[in-house]
């Protein structure tokens, strides 16, 4: 298992869109490791393949607060197959945009089908935080991050500013 670098914004392979993944094998058991320790490392509730630049329908999630005992989720080749008309706003944030956060309108609940680390098909209903987390991994993995949701004019600021940032340290 290794800590790998997480591509932060405005890095152009956050913007690659994802390949399915064919077959479960070392490669890929390998990934789900490495995706965990560094989701962990971070910390962070959430990390897809696309951000430590890995092109695979993969992510991993752990929603557990501090004090509760670790509940480490992965999904693969992860699909949206329903989503509710009700919408909410939750505030997000992204290992991959450190240190911003905003408002995102989603939808309350969406049904996932994704491949467990057996490789079986699983589907789950969620709602609150796993539905938010979800649907954020999810854009991830077809290149959508989450500041593509607010409005242009946030946007573009937030983008200046990571592009700065680049600029000051190169
Ligand atoms: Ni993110």
């Amino acid at each position: 298992m290794a800590v790998r670098e997480i591509l932060i914004l405005p890095d152009k392979r956050l913007r690659h869109v994802a390949e399915p993944v064919k077959k479960i094998d070392a490669g890929i058991r390998k990934l789900i490791d490495d995706l965990f320790e560094t989701m962990y490392d971070a910390p962070g509730i959430g990390l897809a393949a696309t951000q430590i630049g890995v092109k695979k329908r993969v992510f991993t999630v752990d929603l557990a607060k501090k004090e509760e005992p670790k509940n480490p989720q992965v999904f693969i080749n992860p699909q949206i197959v329903w989503s509710s008309d009700e919408k909410a706003t939750h505030e997000e944030g992204c290992l991959s945009i450190p240190e911003f956060y905003s408002e995102v309108e989603r939808p309350v609940q969406v049904k996932v089908k994704y491949l467990d680390l057996e490789g079986e098909p699983r589907e789950v209903e969620a709602n609150g935080l796993l539905a938010t987390c979800l649907q954020h991994e999810i854009d991830h993995l077809y290149g959508i991050l989450f500041i593509d949701h607010i409005s242009k004019l946030k946007r573009d600021r937030v983008i200046k500013k990571f592009a700065k940032a680049v600029k000051r340290a190169s």
